[in-house]
């Protein structure tokens, strides 16, 4: 990658990018170019910028509001992208002093921590994916585990019921392992001392930043979560959720940090910290103890390797269900020919690949340390296609035969980094619910997860909400709880990285990343574009195909109702949005940072 020296630049979205796109999607949608799909486009090049703007007059449906224009930047040398800008420019600082993406990954995954408290963590879990220019590759599990102490029915009331303590309150959480998972990447592909991938997380604790809307909306949206615990007095000072424009400092959390950056993880696991995240834990009637703590590990694996018409995937093996998804998805639509983006028979493909793995994820898998997962069966060409001859083009089939749902919470966040030798690290990470369970450690200014909630509290039957899951992901001490995050990374036909991508949205993440990395390769799309087009979400049970709204057109959803799809528009949070992607892609002189409009956030690069 050329070394031309330039300004960092950084596109902030706080809140959601919103314009009008006057074109309707009709059958006079483009066909695709035979060309490969990664998009050539910088900002200097006016060749580029026309190509651009050619790639993205493929019609939408009239009504539909998301634009990709703002939301991209592209810069020459490397690219960093999260859910926060100032993690972002974290990584870019940590890049630009001469550290690698797996250095500065770790950078804004500790800065999420302090600027993204709804989702960014200490307290919570999650996955990466790391692929080094010299083409290794690793996946490093740090997900939570079960307490000692939990058990099967530990969430079930005296008349067997589902309650809600697997998502409120102490008994929610899992054992961390954020902290275990940072410093296990660093330690080992990492360049850099701990103290220096943490120095700008340390900085935005102690100095503080500035609330900007987006924080102060998901502040003020989520007081009733955070208003019972302790973190009520930092975050809701007198009562009141932080306003725009408040200078945010976390002196307990800036402490916390430090003394990770001075001991490394033993701080977290056994120290100080470990002592008030126990003492919280027996105060209100939780389990985890020190022995959980000083027990917890992450767990190193070779990345799944699948293939989709030429690329490769590089995706997350279990306990995520997230790689054994995406590529039993797009392994079962490689038997077919990319349909019209927009198109009937497109989204009836999407769905009805969608409800073929989402019956697989929600009966066959589980933490691997604890059940046989057929990973090399979900995942193999002969299997896809076999589930693709059970597809009838013209008719929808029905989940009624197969069983089985998932409910994890949907709020995670996602961050990729390609550095200038063309490493990359894609991570995806998690409180589950927003402000996790909501409990606060105020020793150690720290949010813990409610992960105990991706587990089937009740397997076999349905839970709170009607859903069932699977005996694969019963609760016992120890084991991971399913999850379906989904950091992938995507190389193009030659072997060279195209695609550094991951989403938050709980099941939602499996169905968006897998609809992002169609919308490049069938549909030849821009990043931009690729990110704004509508989406539809399939898990099987419910048997509801869910459509964002306005994102399809009405001739498009009667199209799918006569074909026997039950058709919604989607009821999820934010306005029916599905999945919240970011990615950094190749472009013809460098990479593309661009965080989904649907959300906020900030690409950043050089
Ligand atoms: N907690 C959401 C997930 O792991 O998928």
């Amino acid at each position: 990658m050329a070394q031309r020296a330039r300004g960092v630049m950084i596109v902030t979205l706080a809140g959601l990018l919103l314009s009008c796109q006057p074109a309707g999607r009709t059958a006079t949608t483009k066909p695709a170019p035979a060309t490969l799909p990664n998009t050539p486009m910088t900002m200097e090049s006016a060749k580029a910028a026309s190509e651009r703007a050619e790639r993205e007059r493929v019609p939408l449906p009239a009504a539909w509001k998301l634009s990709s224009e703002g939301s991209t930047v592209v810069a020459p040398d490397a690219m960093v992208a999260s859910n926060s800008a100032l993690a972002s420019q974290a990584g870019v600082e940590v890049l630009r002093a001469g550290g690698n993406a797996v250095d500065a990954a770790v950078a804004v995954g500790f800065a999420l921590a302090v600027t993204l408290p709804e989702a960014g963590n200490l307290g919570g879990g999650g996955y990466m994916i790391i692929r080094l220019s010299d083409g290794r590759s690793f996946a490093l599990d740090y997900r939570e585990v079960a307490p000692l102490a939990a058990s099967r029915d530990m969430f079930l009331d005296s008349q067997g019921n589902v309650t809600d303590k697997s998502q409120v309150g102490h008994l929610a959480s899992g054992v961390p392992g954020s902290v275990a998972g940072l410093t296990a990447a660093l330690a080992r592909y990492g360049t850099m001392p701990l103290a220096k991938v943490m120095a700008p997380a340390i900085r935005l604790a102690d100095s503080g930043f500035t609330v900007d809307s987006a924080l102060a909306r998901s502040i003020a949206g989520n007081a009733s979560r955070i208003s019972p615990f302790a973190g009520a007095a930092l975050f809701l000072p007198g009562g009141h959720p932080l306003t725009v424009g408040a200078m945010f400092r976390q002196p307990a959390l800036a402490t916390t940090l430090r003394s990770i950056a001075a001991t490394g993880a033993t701080a977290f696991y056994s120290g100080a910290i470990a002592d008030a995240i126990a003492a919280e834990m027996e105060r209100g009637g939780g389990i985890i103890t020190k022995t959980d703590l000083a027990r917890y590990a992450p767990a190193w694996h070779a990345p799944l390797a699948g293939t989709f018409r030429g690329y490769t995937l590089l995706a997350m093996p279990p306990s995520s269900s997230g790689g054994i998804s995406v590529l039993e998805t797009l392994n079962i639509l490689e038997h077919f020919p990319a349909s019209p983006a927009g198109s009937a028979m497109s989204y009836h493909l999407l769905a009805e690949a969608f409800r073929r793995a989402f019956v697989d994820r929600n009966t066959k898998l589980g933490d691997p340390a604890f059940v046989q997962v057929p990973v090399s069966q979900l995942t193999s060409k002969e299997y896809a296609r076999q589930q693709a001859s059970s597809i009838d083009v013209n008719r929808a089939s029905s989940t009624g035969a197969f069983r089985q749902a998932t409910g994890e919470g949907v709020n995670t966040t996602h961050y990729s980094v390609v550095d200038d030798h063309g490493n990359a690290v894609a991570t995806t990470t998690t409180l589950n619910d927003l402000y996790g369970s909501g409990v606060y450690v105020a020793d150690a200014g720290i949010f813990l997860n409610d992960e105990m909630d991706d587990f089937a509290a009740r397997p076999g039957q349905p839970n709170m909400y009607g859903l069932v899951q699977g005996e694969q992901n019963a609760i016992a001490p120890g084991k991971r709880m399913l999850s379906a995050m989904s950091p992938t990374i995507v190389l193009d036909p030659k072997g060279d990285l195209l695609l550094v991508i991951g989403s938050r949205g709980g099941p939602r993440i499996i169905t968006s990343v897998a609809q992002v990395i169609l919308n490049v390769i069938d549909h030849h799309m821009s990043y931009g574009q690729a990110m704004s087009e509508p989406r539809i979400h399939h898990q099987a049970w419910p048997d509801v195909l869910h459509y964002e709204p306005n994102g399809l057109s009405a001739a498009t959803v009667d199209s799918l109702r006569a074909m026997g799809h039950r058709i919604e528009v989607a009821p999820y949070e934010s306005g029916g949005f599905i999945g919240r992607v970011i990615l950094v892609g190749r472009v013809a002189d460098g990479w593309e940072g661009v965080v989904d409009p649907r959300t906020s956030g900030g690409a950043a690069g050089y």
